[in-house]
């Protein structure tokens, strides 16, 4: 199998895979929305990529029912084991491939994926690769973030410091934070016709302490995966600070807080 990228958040993790379950329930609603706007429906046979814990799969079982069928590949194997016993339907199968290596061509009525290909080296190529396992006339949809553009009001100085060393991050691992902004253009870059987009933006508050443990969750994943284990605790016991006076910040403040906008974008093979 063809080795991906390195991945930011680590694979292997059972905390990882917890904190994708909570992120997954967190952006089901417009998931769900994203894909039936995009034409999802009852009896299709759907290839999901990047399908982590089946966080996607589990949304996507449900729209194509009993009748349609889910094909989810991911590269990690302790995802797609944990996937198994979270997503237990009997239309969904879970395959350990990366998306280099998978070809069935002509032989899915949609593709989906979400919060994947900002993680891959070559965004275009990949919708390209992956389009080609698509029908002519079937669905290509992927849902994935535009970050960099957090908003705080009154500001959090705080939740500013935290995003940027997030970023920071993110960018040395090669992923594109600005990957739902380029979803049209790479969309058509891949020979794909113009798509049309659906955007939901992740606000939060003081008030909503699992925004805050979520946020706190990924960088943890991020530093258990990237950071030297000499280092690591300390670099731990510094986010668990800034995660903590950023809630606090933001409490006192009464802030509103915009973390980033989810963008949904579709259109279906020539
Ligand atoms: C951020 S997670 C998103 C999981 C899921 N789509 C969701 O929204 O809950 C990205 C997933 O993509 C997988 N992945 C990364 N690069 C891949 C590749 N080249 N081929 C297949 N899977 C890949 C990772 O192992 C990880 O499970």
């Amino acid at each position: 199998m063809s080795q991906p990228q390195q991945y930011i958040y680590g694979r292997g993790s059972e905390s990882e895979y917890k904190r994708l379950v909570r992120q997954g329930r967190r952006y089901e609603e417009e998931t769900r929305t994203i894909f039936q706007k995009a034409g999802i429906a009852q009896d299709m046979r759907v290839l999901d990529v990047g399908c982590g814990v089946g966080e996607v799969s589990r949304i996507v079982a449900d729209v194509v029912g009993p009748r349609g069928n889910v094909v989810a590949i991911d590269v990690d194997p302790g995802a797609l084991a944990f996937a198994r016993t979270h997503v237990p339907a009997a239309n969904v199968e879970f395959r350990c491939s990366t998306i280099d290596d998978f070809s069935e061509p002509d032989n899915f009525d949609a593709v989906v994926g979400r919060f994947i290909l900002m993680h891959l080296a070559n965004p275009v190529v990949a919708l390209r690769k992956l389009s080609s396992n698509v029908r002519s006339g079937g669905i290509v949809c992927f849902v994935e973030p535009w970050h960099g553009i957090s908003m705080s009001h009154p500001r959090v100085e705080a939740f500013h410091a935290f995003m940027e060393g997030g970023f920071q991050a993110l960018r040395a691992a090669g992923a594109h934070l600005e990957m739902g902004a380029r979803l049209y253009a790479d969309f058509i870059e891949a020979g794909l016709p113009a798509p049309q987009l659906h955007t939901a933006a992740a606000v939060s508050t003081g008030d909503d302490s699992e925004f805050f443990e979520m946020l706190l969750e990924s960088a943890q994943s991020g530093i258990r995966a990237t950071v030297p284990e000499a280092q690591r605790d300390s670099v731990l016991a510094q986010v668990e600070g800034i995660g903590k006076a950023m809630r606090e910040e933001a409490v006192s403040k009464r802030a509103t807080i915009l973390l980033m906008l989810n963008v949904g974008a579709w259109s279906r093979k020539p």
